[in-house]
């Protein structure tokens, strides 16, 4: 995955890929396509319509709507000026656009609840790593208008089930409950508790979050802070008793549904907008290395409010498409062989003539659904063969000067190797019937 495992040499200077940032080529693009339509095709089972949005947005969007004391925020965001000096960011996640765009569409008039997925890329200034890019690609969920555990409990059913679809034998889903109203407060102010005597002891970031955001404290990955973790105060402990109930429906919904979780009371999810559920997928097999969380997600229900719009509840996840490709067997989202059909132009005399007339039976082929691979360099017919060969071609169709004045061409099937004359209107036929013979239907 990702440029720094390809072996390949770097460009020159000045015009290398930016690092984290990487190209997905034309032999690696199947399990991309296959991944994102598998996911496409899952959403719409489950109600969901596709929702695209801009690939930056006002920095204001996801200050207010992410957090300004989240690392996203704070040091990972891509921001710039526009030419009229307004601060533009390219979008670290899908989730803020989609609350903008619900609410700038005015959605909530349209009564009832929305349900939207997207399949795109996200960008964070992070440090590359294997799993860890400065573009990744993201499929997520949001649903807007439901505050009821059940879409809590089919949202984490829809991530995981897509997650186990591609192979991913280990996945892990990990719950817990983040409470809404003043819980957070209230839990900000027992972690403020907890860490002041120990603040000496906590990353510098730490110890500036102890008044600013303690929750993060809890996210940090410094080695100090994450040995202070295990005594700190448990959220589940605080919980009223509506979020307590909430979160117990979710649970029985999930065993109703046969989605094996774990309550995990250590988790709050890197974003500050949470309420509620929330949950992470992690694959356990160690193929991801530390990168192992392949997707999250939860409760929103104060963001849209937030952002400006009547109190609305929301709850959503996204998984990342590269961990997901990393951990995915190959044999899961290989992509079915495709047969195809070579064609040649073979004249020292009129080359012209025969070249084009090789193009044209090519377009007819195609126009009827046939995959078709031409070398229009037209070298000798060798070179021609050894193209076809090259690109997995099932059969040839040969084209020469006296074939064409006679009416004719030449069809070769490349494994058996037999050659028959067809007449030059029955060429589609005939390559349909080769290939289907050979193993599966054209296109
Ligand atoms: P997140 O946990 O920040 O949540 O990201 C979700 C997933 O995106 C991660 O678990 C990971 O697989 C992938 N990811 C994140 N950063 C990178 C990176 N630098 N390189 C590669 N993959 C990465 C969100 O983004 C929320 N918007 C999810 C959500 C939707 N919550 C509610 N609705």
């Amino acid at each position: 995955m990702g440029n720094e495992s390809s072996g390949g040499t770097k460009g020159q200077r000045g015009v290398e890929s930016v690092p984290g940032m990487n190209d997905v080529l034309p032999k690696d693009v199947g399990r991309w396509r296959a991944l994102e339509e598998r996911f496409r095709a899952q959403c719409e089972r489950y109600g969901f319509g596709e929702i695209r949005t801009p690939m930056c947005e006002y920095t204001e969007l996801f200050a207010r709507g992410i957090g300004e004391e989240t690392d996203v925020v704070a040091k990972e965001m891509y921001t710039f000026e526009d030419r009229g000096g307004r601060s533009l960011t390219l979008r670290p996640e899908g989730t803020a656009s989609a609350v903008r765009a619900y609410l700038e569409h005015r959605i909530s008039n349209l009564g009832g609840v929305a349900r939207w997925y997207y399949v795109g890329p996200m960008f964070r200034g992070e440090r590359p790593a294997k799993g860890r890019y400065r573009q990744f690609h993201q499929v997520g969920a949001e649903v807007y208008g439901d505050g009821g555990p059940m879409v809590d409990a089919e949202l984490v059913d829809l991530a995981y089930s897509f997650v186990t679809s591609l192979g991913i034998s280990q996945a892990k889903v990990r719950v817990n409950s983040l409470g809404s109203g003043d819980t957070k407060r209230r839990y900000a102010d027992a972690l403020r508790e907890y860490y002041k005597p120990l603040a000496e002891k906590l990353s510098p970031d730490s110890q500036r979050r102890i008044e600013t955001n303690p929750l993060r404290i809890l996210d940090s990955k410094a080695r100090e802070d994450v040995a202070l973790r295990a005594g700190a105060p448990k959220l589940m402990e605080l919980l009223g008793d509506e979020d307590r109930r909430h979160f117990d429906r979710v649970c029985s919904a999930l065993d109703a549904l046969g989605t094996p979780y774990e309550v995990d009371a250590t988790i709050i999810r890197g974003l500050d907008y949470y309420s509620r559920t929330i949950f992470e997928i992690t694959d356990t097999s160690g193929t991801l290395g530390a990168q192992d969380a392949l997707g999250g997600g939860g409760r929103y229900d104060g963001l849209i409010e937030q952002l400006g719009g009547k109190s609305t509840p929301a709850v959503g996840f996204a998984l990342g498409v590269e961990r997901l490709l990393i951990a995915a067997p190959e044999s899961s989202l290989a992509a079915p062989a495709v047969k195809s059909c070579a064609v040649f132009a073979v004249d020292r005399d009129e080359p012209e003539r025969v070249q084009s007339a090789a193009l044209a039976i090519a377009k007819e082929l195609r126009s009827a659904g046939i995959v078709v691979h031409i070398d229009t360099r037209f070298g000798k017919l060798d070179r021609q063969f050894q193209h076809a060969e090259r690109v997995g071609a099932s059969c040839a169709i040969v084209v020469g000067k006296q074939e064409l004045d006679n009416g004719r061409v030449e069809l070769r099937e490349l494994d058996t190797r037999r050659q028959n004359a067809v007449p030059r209107d029955a060429i589609v036929a005939k390559v349909t019937e080769v290939l289907a013979k050979s193993g599966s239907a054209p296109g």
